[in-house]
């Protein structure tokens, strides 16, 4: 089987070398040296402030509680994108409103968070950066900026992504990364947040850790975020591979992209000249839902996986009684979308053989239904 995703691992022995020393030490968490180290590596690299985090739904979840919005406030944000975000405003007992994407980059689309702002006037925005594809961080800041709104950035997808030259990381007031088993650098469960606000750090650190500092006096109302040592260690070897993770997924996609091109119907999510995206997931958008069918099928015939990647978080049924507004764009690229496989080991020839299979099933299929 072809699977969606492979994680790319670095060496067994680099890895069991660290074990043996935290065996040695006995510290198994409590942000000893390989939380350290970890955070010290993903500050370097995304030059900003970072903290380690058990996974990046707690990394939202903490990271909202850590910006003190009064409970019931209005937050905007996605429903493009995965549960954690919706979830991590719930727990905070915020009130989610959803807001439509732009179909063409898949992330938040700002003209449609203006329209929802100036009805609801809300305390926080977030926006995902939709499968790395950094998220327009300029207007967004705008936006917020006018309505004293904090701004969030899911960067679940985003490690390594860039936005106007600059990494992902820094942008808004926190952003928040997973490092779980599907990313393209993976501690098996982890997550990063990240903030250049030094008050808010602090905050986040009780937050992350019961809400207290070993004084055993709660100052704040946190939990268990801790990333355990061995964790941290496997990713102080995975995070520094980065740039060769994303090196190779940059040709795949061109690969992709070169194989697919004119294909009557067939679309890809847009990335601007200037920016990164770390293709987290690779996506195809079909002329039509009977066509994603037939390539998904096509696919499974041939064990290939394939994912519909967003599932709309308004069509939930933890998050229906929160759908108010039309999503008209998402529901239409979630009819249409489908997430192809894409990791470090996946060969040329694979890529090129999952193209052929996609074109002959749809050679002689008209575009344009539904
Ligand atoms: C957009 C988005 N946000 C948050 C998360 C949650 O991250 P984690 O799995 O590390 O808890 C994910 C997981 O893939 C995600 O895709």
């Amino acid at each position: 089987m072809i699977p969606i995703m492979r994680p790319d691992l670095p060496e067994l022995s680099e890895y069991v070398a660290l074990l043996e020393k935290i065996w040695d030490s006995r510290m198994l968490s409590n942000f000893a040296e390989y939380s350290k180290q970890l955070e010290s590596i993903a500050s370097d690299y995304l030059e900003v402030p970072a903290r380690t985090v058990v996974s990046g739904d707690i990394g939202l979840t903490c990271a909202i509680a850590a910006l003190q919005i009064p409970p019931g406030s209005t937050c905007l944000l996605p429903s493009f994108t995965f549960n954690s975000t919706v979830n991590a405003v719930l727990w905070n007992q915020l009130i989610p409103v959803f807001v439509d994407i732009d179909p063409r980059t898949l992330n938040l689309d700002l003209g449609s968070a203006e329209t929802i702002a100036g009805l609801s006037g809300p305390k926080l925005i977030i926006a995902t950066h939709v499968f790395g594809n950094p998220a327009d961080s300029e207007g967004l800041g705008l936006l917020a900026q006018k309505h004293a709104a904090k701004l969030l950035f899911d960067a679940a997808h985003g490690y390594g992504s860039i936005r106007d030259g600059a990494k992902v990381g820094g942008l808004g007031d926190v952003e928040v990364f997973s490092l779980s088993g599907t990313k393209p650098v993976t501690c098996a469960e982890g997550g990063l947040v990240t903030s250049h606000d030094e008050d808010f750090l602090q905050r986040f650190d009780y937050y992350r850790a019961y809400g207290f500092q070993g004084d055993y006096n709660s100052i704040h109302q946190g939990l268990n975020g801790k990333m355990s040592e061995l964790h941290a260690a496997l990713g102080t070897l995975a995070l520094p591979m980065i740039e060769g993770a994303l090196s190779r997924r940059h040709e795949q996609v061109d690969r992709y992209r070169r194989n697919l091109s004119g294909i009557d119907g067939l679309s890809f999510q847009e990335v601007r000249e200037q920016d990164r995206s770390t293709f987290k997931d690779f996506a195809v958008i079909l002329g039509s839902n009977r066509e994603r069918e037939m390539v998904e099928n096509a696919l499974a015939a041939q064990d290939v996986q394939t994912k519909r990647y967003f599932r709309p978080c308004h069509r939930m049924d933890a998050f229906r009684p929160y759908a108010m507004s039309s999503l008209p764009a998402t529901e239409d690229i979630y009819r249409r979308i489908l997430c192809l496989p894409a990791f470090a080991s996946l060969e040329d020839a694979q890529i090129d053989s999952i193209c052929e299979t996609l074109r002959n099933s749809l050679s002689g299929v008209a575009t344009g239904g539904s």
